[in-house]
């Protein structure tokens, strides 16, 4: 088969690599890529967003298969304007990704069926989502209020507001303000839900929601849980918050009942389902879907997977997942997030990287995010995240390990990592729980 990749993260050297690991993968292209993904696919300069283009490639390549990693072309209907074109691929239609897309369908969605989630409203006016505010303050004394932007604002649109006048802040600044653009036109004022959080990922075919492993990120820039949020400076997997018992109610009681609501509103979603969850005293309850693989968890997944990816894929795009299994190695792995100096505030591109070299084993891999070549073949930082040192071991605190060891190994002063990814389930190793 000839298959395009959409996207140029850590999440898309990951699928790149399982994928052009299939008997079933014949040439395999990927757009824009990056340095590490040139050495698994040919690197196409055409960009995630840019669907014109994404489309008139396929035609003229003839492609069999497109996978879309990034949520901004699924929203944007990248996977409906290619099934136009008559080609197929893997993430859900834009009526479909809605569910990443606004967060008030998604609430919309949960209170119309009974699916676990903090209490909101859906505002467009200011006065009337201050006046929201003001009624859950009093309602619930001294507990944050959050307060997000309904649209895709590049995972920056919460806010956990921790008193009347910062949540009103808020409303005013995405409301009046426009801080978070066309994504903010409209606000979700909502409950703060307290407990550990976890995360659930499936694949769904429009039907059928099949499991796959799980796996845990790491949200917060520094060490300790400390710090602003970024986009994951690591994961692991399996993660111990997900027991069997849980999973099956997360299962029961909010994805599949999502994927039924989202069948009967002739929106069947079908790609990846990545469901955000808070673990509450009266159980797990929703915070937000994504559209798409997770990015670092999808690196520890695809390490972890034994069974072939490209398979699975079809035959979630195919409708016929209800027959299929995935195998997954009982090794946990551990992926650390390399970051440029300043990340996620601002910070530097274009320093070189040295000693890769051989660092990449069948159980370890160091998948590029924001990497390029120089003109002279040198490996440059171009981004925020830049690698991802992914390794599996006998438990989670020897593949933690193994990733930190390979870290010492690479050379790139103005790069900064977290040193405690996986630290929960270390401990939980420890305790022998
Ligand atoms: P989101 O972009 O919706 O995942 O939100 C970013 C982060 O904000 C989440 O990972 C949570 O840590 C936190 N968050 C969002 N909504 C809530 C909520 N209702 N209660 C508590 N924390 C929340
Ligand atoms: N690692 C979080 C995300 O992909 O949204």
């Amino acid at each position: 088969m000839r298959i395009l990749v959409v996207g140029s993260g850590g999440r898309e050297h990951a699928l790149c690599w399982a994928i052009a690991a299939s008997p079933l993968c014949g040439t395999l292209y990927c757009a824009p890529g990056n340095a590490g993904i040139a050495q698994e696919a040919e690197c196409v300069a055409i960009g995630a967003e840019d669907l014109e283009g994404l489309v008139a490639f396929a035609r003229e390549q003839a492609i069999d298969y497109v996978v879309v990693g990034p949520e901004a072309p699924l929203v944007a209907g990248l996977v409906d304007r290619l099934s136009e074109a008559g080609i197929k691929a893997f993430g859900p239609t834009a009526a479909a990704a809605v569910l990443e897309g606004s967060k008030g369908f998604v609430k919309d969605l949960c209170a119309e069926h009974g699916i676990p989630t903090a209490a909101y409203g859906r505002f467009t006016d200011p006065e009337a989502a201050k006046a929201f505010v003001r009624a859950m303050a009093s309602e619930r004394e001294g507990a944050p209020i959050v307060v997000k932007a309904d649209g895709l604002a590049a995972g920056k649109g919460v806010v956990i507001a921790e008193s009347v006048a910062a949540a009103e802040a808020a409303v005013e600044a995405a409301l009046s303000e426009g801080a978070f653009g066309a994504a903010g036109a409209e606000v979700v004022v909502e409950e703060f839900l307290e407990g550990e959080e976890a995360s659930f990922f499936a694949l769904v075919d429009g039907e059928t929601a099949l499991p796959l492993a799980t796996a845990q990120d790491h949200k917060r820039a520094f060490d300790g849980d400390s710090g602003p949020n970024t986009g994951g400076m690591g994961a692991y997997s399996p993660a111990p918050v997900m027991t069997p018992e849980l999973e099956a109610r997360v299962l029961a009681e909010i994805v599949e009942p999502t994927v039924a609501a989202m069948k009967a509103a002739g929106r069947p979603y079908k790609g990846v389902l990545y469901a955000g969850l808070m673990i509450t005293a009266e159980g797990p309850k929703l915070i937000e879907y994504n559209a798409r693989f997770g990015d670092p968890e999808c690196q520890v997944l695809v390490m972890r997977l034994m069974s072939d990816l490209l398979p699975a894929l079809i035959a979630t795009s195919d409708g016929v997942l209800k027959s299929f299994d995935l195998r997954w190695y009982p090794e946990p792995a551990v992926t650390v997030v390399m970051a440029a100096e300043g990340y996620p505030g601002s910070y530097e591109k274009g320093s070189e990287i040295k000693g890769l070299e051989g660092l990449d084993e069948d159980d370890l891999m160091v998948f590029h995010a924001g990497t390029k070549r120089g003109e002279d073949g040198r490996l440059l930082a171009a981004g925020g995240r830049v690698l991802n040192v992914t390794a599996l071991g006998t438990s989670v605190a020897e593949a933690q390990a193994r990733a930190y060891a390979a870290i010492e190994r690479i050379d790139w002063p103005e790069g900064f990592c977290r040193r405690d990814i996986g630290w929960r389930a270390v401990e939980r190793e420890r305790g022998g729980s």
